[in-house]
């Protein structure tokens, strides 16, 4: 059992830590046309029922981070079973940017002018309600106001460094 290793620094340590933790894959989709961007993230949870918040940590050098601000509008996914490549798209795997992340997956538009992934098992239209600052982070807090599901959806995790899979 390796409880400890004195070569890497505190952060290194974190970082590699945390590979042990299980997350659950979620989506930020922000943005139209040619400004949408996007990313995955699996630090988003549930923050509130009443009234309905989310909340998800977005790392300030992201590409998306200054769209949040700007747009006041964002769109919140977990992603599926079936969601890996989507997964990848929108970490940005093999240089992709901006609205290229959002090809080979259906997407719906809300009232409010979200994307949403059309077969997330639960996605969510929301309005930034505030951002608070956290190191190299933002604290992204989302007020829900649209709510879509697909129970039949699966689960995609990220543990060790891959992704897993949970369906039914
Ligand atoms: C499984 C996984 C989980 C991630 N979780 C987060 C996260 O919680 N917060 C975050 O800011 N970035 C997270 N990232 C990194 C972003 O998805 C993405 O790689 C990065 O923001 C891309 O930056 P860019 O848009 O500037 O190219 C994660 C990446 C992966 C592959």
């Amino acid at each position: 059992m390796n409880t400890e290793n004195r070569k890497l620094s505190l952060p290194e340590a974190f970082k590699s830590a945390m590979r042990g933790l299980v997350g659950a894959c979620s989506l930020i989709t922000v943005g139209q046309g040619e400004s949408a961007n996007g990313l995955v993230v699996t630090t988003g949870i549930s923050l509130s029922a009443e009234p309905p918040m989310i909340l998800a940590c977005v790392n300030r050098a992201s590409s998306c981070w200054p769209l949040l601000g700007r747009e006041g509008v964002f769109g919140w996914q977990a992603l599926g079973a079936a969601h890996q490549p989507v997964a990848e798209r929108f970490s940005g795997k093999g240089g992709l940017q901006g609205p290229a992340r959002y090809a080979g997956a259906e997407w719906v538009t809300t009232d409010s002018g979200v994307r949403l992934l059309a077969d997330a098992p639960l996605a969510f239209a929301c309005a930034v309600e505030d951002m608070i600052d956290q190191g190299t982070h933002s604290i992204l807090i989302g007020r829900v106001v649209q709510i879509r599901t697909d129970p039949e959806a699966g689960a995609l995790l990220y543990w060790d460094g891959q992704y897993r899979i949970l369906q039914n």
